[in-house]
Parts: structure tokens; C-alpha cells; sequence
């Protein structure tokens, strides 16, 4: 497995390009299974999800070409069956689940099984086909899903920490489909999800309310293909922002959409960061010295579980106390431990990191955990002072595209150490 080596204490300086959002192309990708027809997406990010998604799609019949940032689908036929050795690879993949039931009226998914930041259960995703008419059943590890003709339903899909994004996106999608008018309440206001519903409207799909808690879609007869241009990724862009207030350096995020950052920019300039705005672009620096925030994670449009990790190693950087609460993935603090090796004082109470900042990091061999915990050891290693090698960096590179040449080019001392 590759490493990042990384020599710390430089400020990073100059533009970054926001690269498409990995959270948003992966159930464009699932939703071109809706038609027979070709779909275009662009601005599709290099990412070995992406990669994964493609992989799986192809296993489905799907006929997938990456060119660049496009990539061509075109699911002429396809077979309802995805198995384990493909699923558990990636929980996203579960959204093909909707699209394949809508599409053959029925089929057998793997469950994905939990993962390092949670148990990440798929009930909300069952219960809501479920409403659609959809006979499930779970044996032996796989979802069996099955229905004749999905009709229009209405379901409350809000859980135990509030609503789902890739459970909104997993009904929404066979909802397109469906005979009549599906309600979905408490559904997930993510940008992901109203890039999904523009993408499924431009398919010829019926819905409204996207981006807000209740979406109706009026289901139609069939989608066509359709041209769509990815999001630019906002969890990215928050980490190139964390990375410039961390390194006191000042970094112009090109192409970030302003908008979908608002809990994160409003922590930042709590914390005495200046976020200056220029259309779509946004310059970001110290606006002297850091202050403590407490934040606490929250579905959007509140401030996202994505960015804890990264906002956690500004708060170490940060002199007094500051208080991070997790609410949306109850064990998203896999990178505490690490931090602490590089010096950082945070100790765990429940839900919350208690984060006593100001003293320097320096530069210890630490270990990825899982994507964002990554790519916040790799903030922490540029802002600490010697030598840090970031270990398994596979994780990031599941979701940040070609982060070690990104950071390269804003004067970053990073080298990836090629497993030999
Ligand atoms: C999406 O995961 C993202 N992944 C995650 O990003 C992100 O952290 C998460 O949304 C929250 O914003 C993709 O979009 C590919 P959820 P998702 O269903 O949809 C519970 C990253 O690093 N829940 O909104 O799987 C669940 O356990 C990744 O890029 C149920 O209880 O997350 C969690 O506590 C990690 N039952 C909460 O809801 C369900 O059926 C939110 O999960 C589904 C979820």
C-alpha cells in the first residue's frame, strides 16, 4: 500500500482546482441504469471509487467508458445481481438498488455491511422501496427485491440521526419509475441529492422539492439518456480551506460553489479564518491568530461529518478549547488516536472530541483510517513540524483526486511512497 511522506511547516500558497464531487457522481453513475439510452456525465473526478462504481456497473451489463473527466454509460441490458465481493467494497454501491428494482422489477443486492466510522445500517433504504410496493426479504446477506410495478407511495424516511442521503437517492431513483406520485418525507437536503434529482430530471424524470425535506416525484413511463455536469465537491473544498488556515498559507479554491460550503465557511471565520469570495471562487487565509469553535455534525445544511476529522486538526493548531461533537456516524473518531501521536491533546467524552489546541504537532508515522480521517492526518502532517509518513493512503485516494500533486503545486513537501 502506498504512503504519503510529508515534510511539514510550509505554508501552502496559491489555486486549487475543485475537482467534481465524489458524493454526487456515484449515484449519477447508479441512476444512468434507469434507461437503455446513453448517458453522459462530466466533470466525473479520477477516484478509484469512481473507478469501483464503473466496475460494478460493467459487472451489471453496462456498457462504461471513462475519457478524461467523462465517462459514457449506456445499460442497453442488463442483470439484476450484484454480489458481495463487489458490494462490500464500497457502501455507496448499495444505490443501485433502487435503479436495478425500477429498471427489472426486481433484484438481489449484497448487503454492504458496516464499516470503520459506523454500523451503517440500509433499513431507511428497505423501508422506503418498501413503501413503493416492493416485496424485500434479506437472506443470507443479500437483499431481495421484488415488484412487479412499483406504485407511487409516501414515506417518512428520517432515522435515528435524522434523514439518509444515499436512502433518499436510492428511493428517489426507483420513485422515477413507479405508477403515480411519491412523497418522501424527512428526505436528505445534501447538494448531492438535488445534483441527482436535476440528473434524473434531465432523464425526463418528474420531481420537485429536491434539496428540501419533502420531494415528490411524479413517475413516468421511461427515462432517456441524458448529459450532465458533476458538482464541484464541497468536502473537498472544505479540506483545501482547513489546509490553508492549517498551514497559515492562502489557498483560492477555483470553482467551489460558495453556497454549499456555508456551515464550514461560518466555523471558519468564527475561527478568525478570512474566506474572501469572488464568483465561484473563494481565497482563504488567517485572519490572525486561530480561535476555538465547538462544532457539532449535523446533516446539510448543517456542518458535514466529511469535515470533522479536518476541522478537528485545526482545532489542535488552535490555542484553548474546543468542543467537536459527532451526531451523524457514532464512531467517526478513528483519528484521535493518530492525532495524538503527533502530539494533539483530545480527549473523548461520548459523542464529543474535547480538543486542547495550541501546542505544536510535530512529524510521527501515523495511519489512514478511512477516507476524511486521511485526509485530516495529511492536514496535521503539513502543518506539524519534521517528517510525518501518512501510511495506507489508499483511503484517500477513494475521494480526493490526485491530492498529493494538488498540494505538490501549492508548495507542499509530499511524496507518495510507491509499495513496491
Ligand atoms: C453519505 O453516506 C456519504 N456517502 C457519506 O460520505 C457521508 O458521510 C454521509 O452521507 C452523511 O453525510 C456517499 O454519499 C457515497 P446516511 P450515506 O445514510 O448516505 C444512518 C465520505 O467520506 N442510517 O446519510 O451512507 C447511518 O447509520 C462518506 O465521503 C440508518 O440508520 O449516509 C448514519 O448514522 C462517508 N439507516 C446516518 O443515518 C439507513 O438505512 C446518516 O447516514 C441509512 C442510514
Amino acid at each position: 500500500m502506498d504512503s504519503l511522506l510529508i515534510k511539514g511547516g510550509v505554508p501552502l500558497e496559491g489555486e486549487v482546482h475543485i475537482s467534481g464531487a465524489k458524493n454526487a457522481v456515484l449515484p449519477l453513475m447508479a441512476a444512468t441504469l434507469l434507461t437503455e439510452e446513453p448517458c453522459i456525465i462530466h466533470h466525473v473526478p479520477d477516484l478509484s471509487d469512481v473507478r469501483f462504481m464503473g466496475q460494478i456497473l460493467t459487472s451489471l451489463g453496462a456498457d462504461v467508458r471513462f475519457d478524461g473527466g467523462t465517462v459514457y454509460i449506456q445499460a442497453a441490458k442488463l442483470k439484476g445481481m450484484a454480489d458481495y465481493d463487489l458490494i462490500r467494497k464500497m457502501r455507496a454501491s448499495i444505490c443501485i438498488l433502487g435503479p436495478l428494482l425500477a429498471r427489472l422489477h426486481q433484484a438481489k443486492v449484497s448487503l454492504p455491511g458496516g464499516c470503520i466510522i459506523g454500523s451503517r445500517p440500509v433499513d431507511l433504504h428497505l423501508k422506503g422501496l418498501a413503501a413503493l410496493g416492493a416485496k424485500i426479504t434479506v437472506k443470507a446477506g443479500y437483499v431481495h427485491a421484488k415488484a412487479p410495478r412499483l406504485s407511487g407511495g409516501e414515506v417518512f424516511l428520517g432515522g435515528r440521526v435524522g434523514p439518509t442521503v444515499l436512502g433518499t437517492a436510492n428511493v428517489m431513483m426507483a420513485a422515477t419509475l413507479a405508477d403515480g406520485v411519491t412523497v418522501i418525507e424527512s428526505a436528505a437536503c445534501e447538494p448531492e441529492v438535488v445534483d441527482l434529482a436535476n440528473f434524473l430530471n434531465a432523464m425526463g424524470a418528474r420531481i420537485t422539492g429536491a434539496g428540501s425535506p419533502t420531494v415528490q416525484i411524479a413517475g413516468v413511463k421511461a427515462l432517456h439518456g441524458a448529459e450532465h455536469e458533476v458538482i464541484p465537491d464541497r468536502i473537498e473544498a472544505a479540506t483545501f480551506a482547513i489546509a490553508a488556515a492549517a498551514t497559515d498559507g492562502e489557498i483560492t479554491l477555483v470553482g467551489a460553489r460558495p453556497d454549499h460550503l456555508s456551515a464550514v465557511l461560518d466555523k471558519l471565520r468564527d475561527a478568525n479564518v478570512k474566506v474572501q469570495r469572488n464568483g465561484r471562487n473563494l481565497t482563504v487565509k488567517r485572519g490572525g491568530e486561530l480561535r476555538p469553535v465547538d462544532i457539532t455534525t449535523l446533516p446539510y445544511s448543517g456542518f458535514p461529518t466529511d469535515v470533522q476529522a479536518q476541522a478537528m486538526v485545526l482545532m489542535t493548531l488552535t490555542p484553548g478549547l474546543s468542543i467537536i461533537t459527532e451526531r451523524v456516524f457514532e464512531s467517526r473518531f478513528m483519528h484521535v488516536s493518530e492525532l495524538a501521536r503527533l502530539g494533539a491533546e483530545i480527549s473523548i467524552e461520548g459523542p464529543s472530541a474535547i480538543v486542547k489546541g495550541g501546542r505544536p504537532l510535530s512529524g510521527a508515522p501515523i495511519m489512514a483510517s478511512d477516507l476524511r480521517a486521511s485526509a485530516a492526518l495529511v492536514i496535521a502532517g503539513l502543518a506539524a513540524s519534521g517528517t510525518t509518513v501518512v501510511n495506507r493512503v489508499y483511503h484517500i485516494d477513494r475521494g480526493y483526486e490526485k491530492i498529493d500533486a494538488k498540494l505538490k503545486k501549492l508548495g507542499a513537501r509530499i511524496e507518495r511512497i510507491k509499495e513496491t
